[in-house]
């Protein structure tokens, strides 16, 4: 049996409902979704991604009001944030209400909610009604997938669905912040940058550090990595140590006599993050040993294509 690729929510919504798992499209990366008020449901996410009972699920509704159903309290932050970024790459932890089970948010106090800016899947939470419960639709710590044919690549023999909605428009997760803490505190880089957060909040902290118990396992160090070795590094540098069988992951320079994929020829970050996954994942297909890849200026939401390239390099 392999997963159904349509675009049909009434039957993405009937999966839903009798607790199976549904592939869905957003504007960052694809998800993996089940009903994020079934314990039964959510549960199976974990055993088909493989994850970790420690990493606390995204929920995702299709409206500030649907957000404020399942939270204790809204912040003046957190709803200053949701009118300028929602829906978009912005999740916003909160204090959960009762409702939102412990499986979901691992326990945590908190619930990381989100409201995607892809139409289909707004469509399907309106249809369904309830919340979905959605990390990214890979296996865990593999690279995230961006179209639904790399969902299909992966977990196209353990889910009965995956509706498809084209390519991410984004390309890297959601930006994660807290809003529990007097200072709003970014726990993950994604796509809303830090500047656009401070331009409508002020004073923001960045935390990433994740740890041994991290807040956000997104965090973890080995995170969206190839299965090959990537190192990270100025490339005229690193060829010099490594020129043969390998595979260049530039910015906007190309690399002739080398296989070698540009992220944006034009140097548009934005472009560079909607390629990033797809090209990590095309060279670590192809045929050479090793992936030499260069940082992005380090601004805007380049600041999480470093953040995802960092993570996807050799440690050690
Ligand atoms: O763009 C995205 O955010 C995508 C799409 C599908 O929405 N989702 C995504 O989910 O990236 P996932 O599970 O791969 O990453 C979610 C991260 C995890 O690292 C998790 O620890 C963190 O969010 N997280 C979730 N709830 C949290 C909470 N209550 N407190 C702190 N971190 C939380
Ligand atoms: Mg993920």
């Amino acid at each position: 049996m392999s997963a159904e690729i349509s675009r049909d929510i009434i039957k993405a919504a009937e999966l839903l409902r009798a607790g199976k798992l549904v592939a869905i499209p957003t504007e960052t990366v694809y998800g993996l979704a089940a009903n994020a008020l079934a314990p039964d449901a959510v549960i199976n996410i974990f055993e088909t991604k493989n994850r970790p009972h420690f990493d606390p699920l995204i929920v995702h509704v299709s409206s500030a009001e649907m957000a404020n159903e399942y939270v204790k309290d809204l912040p003046g932050v957190a709803i200053k944030l949701m009118k300028a970024f929602w829906p978009g790459p912005l999740t916003i932890v909160l204090r959960k209400k009762n409702i939102i089970p412990d499986i979901v948010t691992s326990g945590l106090e908190t619930v990381g909610v989100r409201m995607p800016d892809h139409q289909l899947t707004l469509d399907l939470i309106a249809e369904t009604g309830f919340p979905l419960a959605a990390p990214s639709a890979n296996p865990f710590g593999y690279i995230s997938p961006t179209s639904a044919l790399h969902v299909m690549d992966q977990l196209g023999e353990k889910i009965p669905m995956i509706l498809d909605g084209g390519d991410c428009q984004v390309g890297v997760e959601s930006t994660i912040i807290d809003c529990t803490s007097e200072i709003p505190t970014v726990l993950r880089l994604g796509g809303t940058s830090m500047e656009k957060l401070m331009s409508i909040v002020g004073e923001v902290n960045l935390d990433t550090s994740g740890g041994s118990a991290p807040q956000a396992p997104g965090m973890l160090l080995s995170h969206y990595a190839p299965r090959k070795k990537l190192l990270l590094g100025n490339i005229h540098e690193l060829l010099h140590d490594h020129n043969e069988n390998i595979s260049i992951l530039s910015f906007r320079d190309q690399f002739h006599n080398f296989k070698n994929i540009r992220l944006s020829e034009t140097g548009d970050l934005h472009e560079a993050a909607r390629n990033l996954f797809s090209a990590l994942r095309k060279l670590d297909e192809d045929s050479t040993t090793m992936i030499l890849a260069e940082p992005v200026p380090d601004y805007g939401i380049g600041r999480a294509i470093n953040d995802r390239l960092r993570r996807a390099s050799h440690v050690g």
